[in-house]
């Protein structure tokens, strides 16, 4: 096996939550690179550091592992306060991260008005309402698709930065108005450069960084956050993120080419949660529902929202196993469903003229006309909670399992039956077999 075939891929399948800090967690003792590529804070999971949690945003999940490289590739946003809290959480609790932790010059920053400008659109009146984090998340890729963003490698010259500042500044300013509560140009480099201060020496090129781990021969773990569903070219545009949180942002967030991927590992939960606004065909809006999300504690790490909750959606899933060519499932919470008398698998959608599809429609009018085709399984009596091998699963679990891989048409990697970390398996055969 080369060093290049161990590199690991780890993303969401559907829309974000779906647990991939759990595996990231799991996995990243096993590489020497761990890599954010996009997104910023408004991704969150929580992991547990001698028995208390902490939730992290920005920080690579690697963190809790002393050897573990960690590199913030140039896709990503910063929010430096927000980073620097994390960066204080874990030194508190005994982990130090300077010294191995590497933030791409090239990576973005959110500013105060670009959260000042995400809280504003959220809070008006308007229809197109996507109900985001309000962490500025769209206003800053906006800023650098307008070439008006900050970059890390900036704050090397803090002198530029008012004069770099200003033009976006002044296009939120004419938005939000003369008597939005906005700090001055010079107010937000004051605070930025305070806050980066400790950090400029862990500025540098992540691409570099990452090629050179290459030729050494180390191994590199990939860490997507949201997931597919939320990608802004192959979500349900409106409804998604602002990044490429698909395959194609790894190679945009780290400047690798495909030849640096071995494998991808797909997250996907057993059943389908999605927060904020957009189409989700099966969500149940009855008791069931209520029950998944009491169940599987389906409320936000990052902002506390209640997740909107159904049965598991294979055709959005094999739509995120194609686009991002996952070679294996890491299906996780599977024990949520334990008890239920009956366990549902939406396997297509009727439109309005009732002819069946497991195709995405492209346009955000025609999800509107769908109604999901449920098949209904017999449920398990015994608990798969804390299983840890194949035989160990009930009949029933293992015929649902059978029919969710055929529709989504890829093979369990990895069954988690419970949050903690030998709450779970590798499914034999696989690639992962070994390697966790
Ligand atoms: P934004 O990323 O804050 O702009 O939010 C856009 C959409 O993505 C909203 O529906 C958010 O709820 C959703 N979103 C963003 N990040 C996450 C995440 O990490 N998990 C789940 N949903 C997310």
């Amino acid at each position: 096996m080369t060093h290049r075939s161990r590199n690991l891929a780890i993303l969401g399948l559907q829309w974000g939550d779906e647990g991939k800090g759990k595996l990231v967690d799991l996995l990243s003792a096993r590489f020497q690179n761990v890599v954010r590529f996009q997104g910023g804070n408004n991704a969150g999971h929580t992991v547990v550091v001698n028995g208390q949690s902490i939730a992290l945003h920005q920080v690579p999940s690697g963190a809790l592992h002393p050897e573990c490289f960690l590199v913030v590739g140039s896709g990503v946003l910063l929010n430096l306060e927000v980073f620097r809290q994390e960066l204080d959480r874990l030194s508190q609790r005994g982990v130090d991260v300077m010294g191995r932790l590497l933030i791409s010059a090239k990576a973005h920053v959110i500013l105060p008005h670009h959260i000042a400008l995400d809280q504003w659109r959220e809070g008006g009146a308007g229809a197109n309402k996507i109900g985001t984090t309000g962490r500025g998340i769209g206003p800053a890729y906006e800023m650098k698709a307008a070439r008006m963003g900050i970059r890390m490698g900036d704050l090397k010259h803090p002198e530029t930065l008012v004069d770099r500042i200003l033009p976006g500044y002044k296009e939120v300013r004419i938005l939000l108005g003369p008597d939005a509560s906005l700090p001055t140009p010079e107010a937000i480099v004051a605070q930025l450069m305070e806050f980066a201060k400790p950090l400029l020496s862990c500025i540098g090129d992540t691409q570099a960084h990452l090629m050179d781990a290459e030729k050494k021969g180390e191994s590199i773990l990939f860490e997507g956050a949201q997931a597919t569903l939320l990608d802004i070219d192959h979500g349900t545009y409106p409804f998604v993120t602002s990044s490429n949180c698909s395959i194609g942002g790894l190679f945009t967030g780290t400047g690798l080419s495909h030849k640096s991927i071995g494998n991808v590992l797909g997250v996907a939960k057993a059943y389908t949660t999605r927060v904020g606004a957009g189409p989700m065909p099966s969500e149940l809006l009855d008791a069931t529902g209520a029950r998944l999300r009491e169940v599987g504690r389906e409320f936000g790490t990052t902002t506390g929202r209640p997740r909107r909750c159904g049965w598991f959606d294979a055709p959005i899933t094999r739509h995120a196993v194609r686009t991002n060519g996952a070679d294996g499932l890491g299906l996780m919470k599977l024990d949520v469903l334990d008890g239920f008398p009956e366990v549902g698998l939406v396997i297509g959608y009727r439109n309005g003229h009732g002819e069946l599809s497991a195709n995405l429609p492209s346009c955000s009018q025609d999800w509107l006309d769908l109604t999901p085709e449920v098949r209904m399984f017999k449920g398990w009596s015994q608990p798969t909670r804390g299983v840890k091998s194949l035989s160990e699963l009930p009949t029933e679990a293992r015929g649902y399992l059978d029919a969710l891989m055929e529709i989504v048409e890829a093979p369990i990697a990895y069954l988690s039956t419970g949050p903690d970390r030998d709450e779970g398996f590798v499914w034999p055969g696989c690639f992962l077999d070994g390697v966790i």
